[in-house]
């Protein structure tokens, strides 16, 4: 019994004052007031994944770009009206991010089962988390209640705290350690690009331009992205040129090869202080898998809105 009583304690000052995560947020949050949620939101990813594979890399996308620009509080959600310009239209975000139809889908399911209760930061997370799982990916449990913002900023989604594709090591390390993610994190949290789609616009410079890229594959991809700019511009290439559907560690062994599509992915491993892990991850997709899983779980505790703060939003792409 003593020491039961000796591990409780333990256990609570884990979790109250472990590392930088964030006590507010639990896997459990919903378990009385919402216990079919996570079945509710798997069920709709799993359809919408079922018809278009890359629509699950749109939603961790989205998670990310929701977590970067003021916390995790949905406000990449929020549609511009004509008093309000939002984050869709930002740079990092405009004729780029996707799935806003599939989380509308999952809010109504959600709305239903249980009303005014789950958050659309939280779907995001949630989605995030399924869309790993059904493309091949870790499961990890997600901790839960956020609230939403009742407002997004343009401005704030638009001063490069998501990083640009152009952007050096040294900018993508500063951009993840304000939000509290190490250099790992970011080098682990940048293996998403093991799926999903990127424009041309975004990797043109990189595969003219750049002497670090393997000759072939800088061919193979000029073929569908015209070096000038204004043509072909929306043309779609995978990151990750053999599996761009399954979450695997081919990422990083294309990086030892030159075949990072993006110049932000190939200064991951450029003679920088991050390709040993670049080469780690590139050996170990176990190791890949389950660090993943932990900094996705660190990402989801940036700057929450809780207890009181925010609003559970009825509809996801507006406040109430
Ligand atoms: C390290 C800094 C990062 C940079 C510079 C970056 C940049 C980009 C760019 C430019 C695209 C293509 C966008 C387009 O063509 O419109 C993209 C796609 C994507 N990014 Fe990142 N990214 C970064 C980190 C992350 C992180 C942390 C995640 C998730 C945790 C992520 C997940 C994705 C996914 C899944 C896609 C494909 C989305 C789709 O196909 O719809 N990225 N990223
Ligand atoms: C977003 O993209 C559209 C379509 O390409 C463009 O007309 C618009 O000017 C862009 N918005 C911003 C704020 O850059
Ligand atoms: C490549 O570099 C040249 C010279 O700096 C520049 O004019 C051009 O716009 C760059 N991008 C492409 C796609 O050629």
């Amino acid at each position: 019994m003593a020491s039961f009583t000796v591990i409780n304690v333990l256990f609570v000052f884990l979790v109250v004052f472990s590392g930088s995560s964030n006590a507010q947020l639990r896997t459990n949050f919903y378990s009385k007031t919402c216990p079919k949620v996570l079945s509710t939101v798997k069920s709709v990813v799993q359809s919408a994944v079922a018809k278009e594979r890359r629509m699950g890399a749109s939603l961790v996308r989205l998670h990310f770009h929701d977590c970067f620009v003021n916390g995790c509080d949905g406000s990449v959600l929020l549609d511009d009206t004509s008093s309000f310009t939002g984050e869709k239209t930002a740079i990092p975000n405009n004729n780029s991010i996707r799935g806003f139809e599939v989380v509308d889908k999952i809010k109504s399911k959600v709305e239903q089962v249980c009303p005014g209760v789950v958050s659309c930061a939280d779907i995001l997370a949630i989605a995030a988390r399924d869309s790993t799982v059904i493309l091949g990916g870790p499961s990890w449990n997600v901790k839960l209640g956020r609230r939403d913002s009742k407002t997004a900023s343009f401005s704030a989604a638009n001063s490069g705290v998501i990083p640009p594709p152009s952007s050096t090591l040294t900018n993508l390390i500063n951009r993840f350690q304000a939000k509290g993610l190490s250099a790992k994190d970011m080098v682990i949290l940048s293996g998403s690009h093991t799926f999903g789609q990127a424009r041309c616009t975004v990797f043109r410079d990189r595969i003219y331009n750049e002497s670090n890229i393997d000759s072939s594959f800088a061919k193979a991809r000029q073929a569908n992205c015209p070096r000038a700019s204004g043509s072909g511009d929306n043309n779609l290439a995978p990151l990750d040129l053999q599996t761009p559907t399954f979450f695997d560690n081919l990422y990083y062994k294309n990086l030892l090869n030159k075949k990072g599509l993006l110049h932000s992915d190939q200064v991951l491993f450029n003679g920088g202080s991050t390709d040993s892990l670049v080469t780690s991850y590139s050996k170990n997709p176990k190791a890949f898998s389950s660090d993943f899983a932990a900094s996705m779980i660190k990402m989801g505790d940036i700057s929450p809105l809780t207890g009181s703060n925010g609003e559970i939003r009825k509809n996801c792409r507006k406040p109430n």
